[in-house]
């Protein structure tokens, strides 16, 4: 009795602030008061017993909390005057809001327990709930029980905005999204993503994964195949919930070139008033359409010339001596799809003597020239080329060599690249590049294969 009595005293005190109650058994945990710390633990243990329930739900679900009456209250209180109590914010840093939750939202269960029930609940429910008796609605003359912080949280949601920018067709992507709901707690959420390409066998982890984006930085790490599928797993790593996403990307839709290279701007020959604009880019044999904006230097808008250019060079008129203008030339692939590289920007300038471009012009137009030969010379079997002889042109024929090679290789070539780059060019795309990858397949493929039958008597 006496020890009922001592606790009903220090239940009255717990009932008014009970969170000051934890943060005294905290100083006691640490060791200020062993004596009291046993029984405030056994206490604290006591109260938390009383409250069943899952206290980390999502939003929108049903927030159910039993309360349920000890032994030792028998006789002192029965079900039917359980009140509950909710206490907002969980930090100690500010003075909690208690407020009692009005009757209807509790159900009596049996003689001795109580459930709460609040349905679609909101991050606004979260908080410290409790159960306490007293005679009339909402009056607390004893503590029953404290539940565990009940923590509200979005459930994981599908990612959303799926997208990727594949840079000069083979040599990076970078897939990005978004999350439809901000988590309350992002420790809590994991995102993986896995890929697979159609030839593989087994998908792959993302290379360089954040919450919100995937990059595969080079060309060891993005394979360039035609199509890419992408699993997103979104994980609540305290449920282990997951949401699930497949997402298909054609590669070749998504392509960003790099920007133009090499602009020069003159004075065209022989024709006054006129700039002569050339530039070169680095994907000699990817079709792409280029655009030429102008602006007057101290005008911020520029004005679209041309955007339909498919050769690197235009010529332009009406320029008076004195006037200034600010060029940018920017590309995308031809056809519907794709993004426009960044701009390449230069101010028109004095005319100039430059040979170095018209070089540089001619010599890609030879080793062209050269590629074609060369790729008729293999396809029909007939002049025999020394493997470093195809090496040696190698870097800049590919595109050519690529479609031969099918003629000469057997079909089920496992190089999941060459299945891929066949239904590139089935679908109108191409295959030719200079990454690092087609030369090592360059390196394998013509020397095992081509070079043997080349050199065949
Ligand atoms: C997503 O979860 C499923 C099921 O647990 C698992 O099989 C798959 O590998 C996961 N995918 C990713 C990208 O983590
Ligand atoms: C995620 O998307 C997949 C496929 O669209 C769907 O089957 C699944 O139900 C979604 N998951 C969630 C949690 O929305
Ligand atoms: C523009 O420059 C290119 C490359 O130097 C040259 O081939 C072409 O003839 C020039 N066009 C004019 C109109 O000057
Ligand atoms: C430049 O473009 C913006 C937006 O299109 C427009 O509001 C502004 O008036 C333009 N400025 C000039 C100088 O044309
Ligand atoms: C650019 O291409 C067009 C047709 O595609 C051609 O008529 C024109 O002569 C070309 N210009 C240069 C400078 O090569
Ligand atoms: C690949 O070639 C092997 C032997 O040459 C053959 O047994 C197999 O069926 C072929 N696979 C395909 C997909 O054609």
């Amino acid at each position: 009795m006496a020890q009922i009595r001592h606790r009903h005293g220090l239940n009255a005190a717990l009932s008014q602030h009970h969170l000051c109650f934890i943060l005294l058994l905290s100083a006691c945990n640490s060791g200020v008061c062993s004596g009291l710390s046993d029984f405030l633990t056994e206490l604290q243990n006591t109260l938390s017993g009383a409250i069943t329930g899952k206290t980390y739900i999502y939003v929108g679900s049903t927030l159910e909390l039993t309360c349920t009456l000890s032994d030792q209250w028998a006789g002192s209180w029965t079900s039917q005057q359980l009140n509950f109590f909710v206490s907002q914010p969980l930090n100690f840093q500010v003075p909690a809001r208690e407020e009692c939750i009005p009757a209807k939202y509790v159900r009596i269960v049996d003689s001795s327990s109580a459930t709460l029930r609040l349905h679609h609940v909101s991050l606004k429910n979260s908080g410290q709930y409790s159960c306490s008796a007293g005679q009339t609605s909402c009056e607390r003359e004893d503590l029953i029980g404290i539940a565990d912080d009940v923590n509200v949280e979005y459930a994981p949601h599908n990612v959303t905005n799926f997208k990727c920018v594949v840079r000069d067709w083979t040599e990076s992507m970078k897939c990005t999204w978004d999350h439809p709901v901000e988590y309350v707690n992002w420790n809590h959420v994991a995102v993986t993503l896995k890929s697979a390409t159609v030839f593989s066998k087994t998908s792959v982890s993302c290379p360089h994964l954040t919450l919100i984006s995937c990059t595969w930085r080079n060309v060891k790490e993005f394979t360039a195949a035609y199509i890419y599928v992408l699993e997103v797993n979104v994980t609540n790593i305290v449920t282990k919930d997951k949401a699930q996403k497949v997402f298909t990307i054609k590669t070749l839709e998504n392509v960003k070139p790099s920007a133009v290279e090499n602009l020069v701007i003159k004075s065209a020959e022989n024709m006054d008033g006129c700039l002569n604009i050339t530039w070169t880019h680095r994907k000699i044999y990817r079709r792409k359409i280029f655009r030429i904006r102008r602006r007057a230097v101290g005008n911020t808008n520029f004005t679209v010339l041309r955007d339909d250019l498919s050769n690197s060079s235009f010529v332009t008129c009406g320029y008076g001596p004195m006037t200034q203008h600010v060029f940018a030339i920017d590309c995308r692939p031809s056809g519907r799809h794709g993004f426009w590289s960044d701009p390449r920007l230069q101010e028109q300038r004095e005319k100039r003597h430059d040979n170095d471009k018209s070089k540089l012009e001619e010599k890609s137009k030879r080793i062209q020239k050269e590629a074609q030969q060369s790729s008729r010379d293999i396809g029909q079997h007939g002049k025999v080329l020394t493997c470093n002889e195809i090496w040696h042109m190698a870097s800049l024929r590919i595109g050519f060599l690529i479609p031969a090679l099918y003629d000469l290789l057997s079909s089920n070539a496992t190089d999941h690249f060459i299945s891929s780059c066949k239904i590139a060019l089935s679908q109108g795309g191409s295959c030719d590049d200079t990454t690092e990858f087609f030369k090592i397949f360059i390196q394998q493929y013509v020397k095992q294969k081509v070079c043997q039958l080349n050199q065949r008597p």
